[in-house]
């Protein structure tokens, strides 16, 4: 039988430390004997450098139907190509954006949220969901010299509304991402932590 490994993915505002939590997050687990793997999306494939190239940098935003789509497409790819396999090797796979990031993303630009989930029917379930949760208006701050098409305080704060329903639902959990990196770092290891405790690997 294929081992089993664990599926994180690490959510939030743009500029609300999820590459820099992620990437700890993986150092840490290393550093305990984890053998654990930082992914990303979008995704370091064709769709995913496609999405980077013509929507996140490109002026303006495209319909979100085809944003939704295209990010579809890509964690079709992401989670076939590089999620499976390692959780399949019994790693801990931690992924910086995951199928929540639509929901935020493309649900705060309008679109229903059931048809966004029906479109993502694919997307394997994490076996934990957390939500960096900074103010929309410090992580505009950070983000000064690289901002993408998103990245307008307006659309932050929708965005950061959709993120909370998840919370409220409990499929995500909440950290408070307003203190420091180290602060944040130890939350979310401890999170980590307590949930790979209640699993076997
Ligand atoms: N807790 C924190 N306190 C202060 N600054 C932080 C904190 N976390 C991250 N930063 C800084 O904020 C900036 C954005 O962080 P990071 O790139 O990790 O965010 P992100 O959520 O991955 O953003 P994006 O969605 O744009 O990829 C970086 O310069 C980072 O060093
Ligand atoms: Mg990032």
């Amino acid at each position: 039988m294929a081992k089993e490994g664990f599926f994180i993915c690490v959510e939030g505002l743009d500029g609300c430390g999820k590459t820099t939590q992620a990437k700890i997050l993986v150092n840490r687990l290393k550093r305990k004997g984890y053998d654990a793997v930082y992914t990303a999306e979008p995704s370091s494939g064709r769709i995913g450098k496609f999405i980077k190239e013509y929507c996140l940098h490109g002026g303006k935003r495209l319909s979100s139907v085809v944003e939704a789509l295209l990010f579809a497409a890509d964690r079709f790819e992401h989670v076939e190509k590089e999620v499976i396999p390692d959780l399949e090797k019994g790693k801990i796979v931690v992924s910086d954006r995951y199928v929540y990031s639509s929901l935020a993303y493309q649900g705060a630009a309008g679109l229903d949220l059931g048809w966004i989930k029906m479109v993502n029917e694919h997307a394997l379930k994490p076996d934990l969901a957390i939500f960096i949760d900074a103010q929309p208006e410090i992580v505009m701050q950070r983000l000064k010299p690289k901002k993408s098409v998103m990245e307008n305080l307006e659309t932050q704060l929708k965005v950061r509304e959709v993120y909370l329903k998840f919370v409220e639902s409990g499929e995500l959990v909440k950290v408070d991402g307003n203190k420091s990196k180290q602060e944040v770092a130890e939350e979310i290891f401890s999170l980590v932590i307590r949930s790979l405790a209640k699993t076997n690997i």
